[in-house]
């Protein structure tokens, strides 16, 4: 890969030993990918995890080094909020605080959401761009059209301090064709059949570019977050195309830039089922019920406040809500979140629904969810997956209908 006297220079170890090894692995991609160059890029998203990230972090913090770009970070949990209800153990803490407090010192903005092109960090169209986390991925590059590759937490920070990323998959026009025709002749009401749709069809396709064709009408914003997250959890599908909906797919042929799908599916009512009887895990009494993975918008809240209005979550369920820091206060400024905690559900903020430490204390509970994603990382024992209307009148219940 071409890089230019000044990305040799970083590469060299000039300005540090943190930005040496962001340029080492920035380099180490762009080779393997045969990328010519690199690019501009113009914000980025961080997914961090936990131990593995620290070392990174730390050592560009050591440096000194800056995010070049916004850069925004995906949910951990809210630690402090968590020591009050949970017993957490002290090792596991300090790697939560560690990790927040490096992307703090290298000036990232410190969000702890999963959704954050919905608010903090949205990109526009045609931006190259470096994000992590599945629905965030596929979401900027079909819905907004953007362009990003499918980064690892280590890769978009790297590209956030450096600034640039190599030019190669999903940054140039002729990658981001669809290759894959799905025909969709199932009837799709609501954002769970959205999700449905993705679990099944990213388990058909692994990672090619689906262009989902015979929606009836046009998806809102929820629905298609659901898409991409379920697309690439069962896959590892970095773009779809729907069209007349999707920014860079005006007609059929145009999402297949001229050329003919190397293969294609047909998604009726009996493949959504299958999908859906697939999901179902468990029968009876439940534990808990999770919502908000990809984390819950505000609209989102509000459905699950009018549901919950006047009414009762079962005593020996617990009913948790993720979603930003944003929504929450929003959710709170709303009433929504009054609603919620008067039905005996808590809404909370910076957490991951399925994958954080702390609902450890799960791990030999029964839960319900409405996500298939959730369902696919839960740290508790089982989980059946159903819309969030079945999900309330099962917490309500305390067993399932
Ligand atoms: Fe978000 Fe965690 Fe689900 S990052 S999409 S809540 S797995």
């Amino acid at each position: 890969m071409y890089l230019t006297r000044e990305e040799e220079q970083i590469l060299g170890g000039a300005i540090g030993e943190g930005m040496q090894k962001a340029m080492e692995l920035l380099v180490a991609i762009g080779d393997a990918w045969d990328a010519q160059e690199m690019i501009p890029i113009v914000r980025a998203h961080a997914a961090p995890g936990y131990e593995g990230d620290m070392y990174f972090i730390e050592l560009l913090g050591k440096g000194k080094d800056q995010c070049k770009v916004p850069t925004t970070t995906n949910p951990l949990y809210d630690t402090e909020y968590f020591s009050s209800l949970f017993e957490i153990p002290e090792k596991e803490d300090e790697v939560i605080r560690r990790v927040v407090l490096g992307y703090k010192k290298i000036g990232a903005i410190p969000t702890s959401c999963c959704t954050p092109y919905l608010n903090e960090n949205i990109p526009l169209y045609g931006e190259n761009v470096a994000f992590s986390e599945s629905s965030a991925s596929c979401y900027v590059n079909s819905v907004i059209g953007a362009r990003t590759n499918r980064e690892a937490v280590q890769s978009a920070t790297a590209a956030a301090v450096i600034g640039k990323t190599p030019k190669y998959g999903l940054h140039l026009k002729e990658n981001r064709k669809g290759t894959f025709l799905v025909k969709v002749k199932a009837t799709i009401r609501d954002e769970f059949d959205f999700g449905l749709l993705g679990y099944y069809v990213g388990k058909h396709i692994g990672c090619k570019i689906p262009v989902i064709a015979g929606l009836s009408r046009r998806p809102v914003t929820e629905e298609l977050v659901n898409l991409s997250a379920m697309l690439n959890t069962t896959g590892a599908v970095s773009m779809f195309h729907i069209p007349e909906f999707t920014i860079e797919a005006p007609t059929l042929q145009e999402a297949f830039q001229g050329d003919t799908p190397e293969d294609r599916i047909t998604v009726t009512d009996a493949e959504l089922e299958e999908a859906n009887e697939e999901l179902q895990a468990t029968t009876g009494t439940i534990d808990l019920v999770m919502l908000g993975c990809p984390h819950y918008t505000l609209r989102q809240i509000g459905q699950v406040a009018r549901l919950l209005k006047g009414r009762k979550i079962n005593r020996n369920v617990s009913f948790w809500i993720c979603t930003s820091a944003t929504s929450r206060l929003l959710a709170e400024r709303s009433g929504y979140l009054d609603i919620i905690e008067r039905a005996g559900g808590r809404v909370c903020k910076d957490t991951c629904a399925p994958d954080a430490p702390c609902w450890h204390v799960y791990r030999d509970k029964i839960g319900i969810t409405d996500s298939p994603k959730c369902s696919y990382y839960r740290r508790f024992k089982e989980a059946g997956v159903m819309r969030l209307k079945d999900c309330v009148r099962t917490a309500i219940r305390g067993k399932s209908i």
